[in-house]
């Protein structure tokens, strides 16, 4: 059994409890972050407190703990579950109190959670085979910049690509991807241009994209952050996708149509390798 974080204990994942009144519950109003661990070791750490940092100021929720403190629970979750490789989750809720619309005046906690999943994040046979996605309209709200739990969406889009026999959905907006399920989107054109939707509201600032941005710049690739359409996805040489928890995947088919040769592509699999080489090179 997992050892889990709520509010300033270390216990049993069955024995963690939050109040039903917790907003995060009741009104989705909660930011989370998600790092991965690889060799025992966090991720682009700073990078993923910066965006919660960024995430909880948007929203007024105060921080429950300072960056050191964050830092420190999150290594004891890696050594409490002896946590090799995998991914941490945190959520930050505004906390507990009585259901109104109106954000709570005054003295409120807010509630802080942690845990651990254990998986292979280095050697995924995906990383191999390429993924399958479907578009998918993108019916998300309109500040997607902010990491909030309202995941219902993502779920629901990821399920329906599922069902058609797919990985994951790209999600579409006047014709333009704007990013996957849980993921940025990219392509990269003839010319050997890496295209990616720039950073607004409509996309997640991913922490993997902008580490990603930098090598690709740092090994001469041509980065053309704008929109790109489904129309110039369905002719791109290669689509890739990134995350934490997925780092770089290729993408191989879109809406049933072969990307490229149909095979995992080449510039995909170089950024991985870099990325991944770096990350644990800076992990903490
Ligand atoms: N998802 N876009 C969306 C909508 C996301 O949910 C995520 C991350 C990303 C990539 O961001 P990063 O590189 O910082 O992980 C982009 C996480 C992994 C999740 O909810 O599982």
């Amino acid at each position: 059994m997992r050892t889990v974080y709520v509010n300033g204990v270390f216990c049993p994942e069955n024995q963690g409890v939050v109040s039903i009144f917790d907003r995060g519950f009741l009104f989705a109003d909660g930011v989370y972050e998600v790092t991965s661990v690889l060799d025992g070791k966090l991720i682009d750490f700073s990078g993923h407190m910066a965006r919660l940092r960024r995430s909880m100021s948007e929203l007024s929720i105060p921080a429950p703990a300072s960056e050191d403190e964050l830092l420190s629970i999150h290594r004891q979750l890696v050594d409490k579950n002896a946590l090799a490789e995998g991914l941490i989750y945190m959520q930050v809720s505004r906390g507990a109190a009585d259901r109104d619309f109106l954000f709570p005046a005054g003295d409120i906690r807010p509630s802080l959670v942690l845990f651990t999943q254990t998986g292979q994040l280095r050697d995924r046979p995906a990383a191999k085979t390429g993924l399958k996605v479907v578009t998918l309209p993108d019916l998300r709200w309109a500040r997607r910049d902010i990491k909030t739990v309202q995941l219902l969406y993502p779920s629901m889009a990821k399920t329906e690509a599922k069902r058609r026999g797919a990985d994951d959905a790209w999600l579409v907006e006047d014709g333009f991807v704007t990013e996957g399920s849980s993921n940025n989107a990219y392509i990269v054109n003839a010319d050997g241009a890496l295209i990616t939707r720039p950073l607004s509201h409509a996309i997640l600032p991913g922490i993997t994209r902008s580490a990603i941005l930098r090598l690709a710049t740092e090994t001469g690739l041509t980065v053309e952050e704008r929109p790109f359409s489904i129309e110039e996805a369905l002719a791109a040489r290669e689509a890739f996708i990134t995350s934490a928890s997925s780092f770089v995947m290729p993408v191989v088919e879109i809406d049933g149509h072969k990307i490229g040769d149909g095979a995992p592509g080449e510039i995909a699999g170089r950024l991985r390798a870099i990325y991944i080489d770096e990350a644990v090179k800076t992990a903490v």
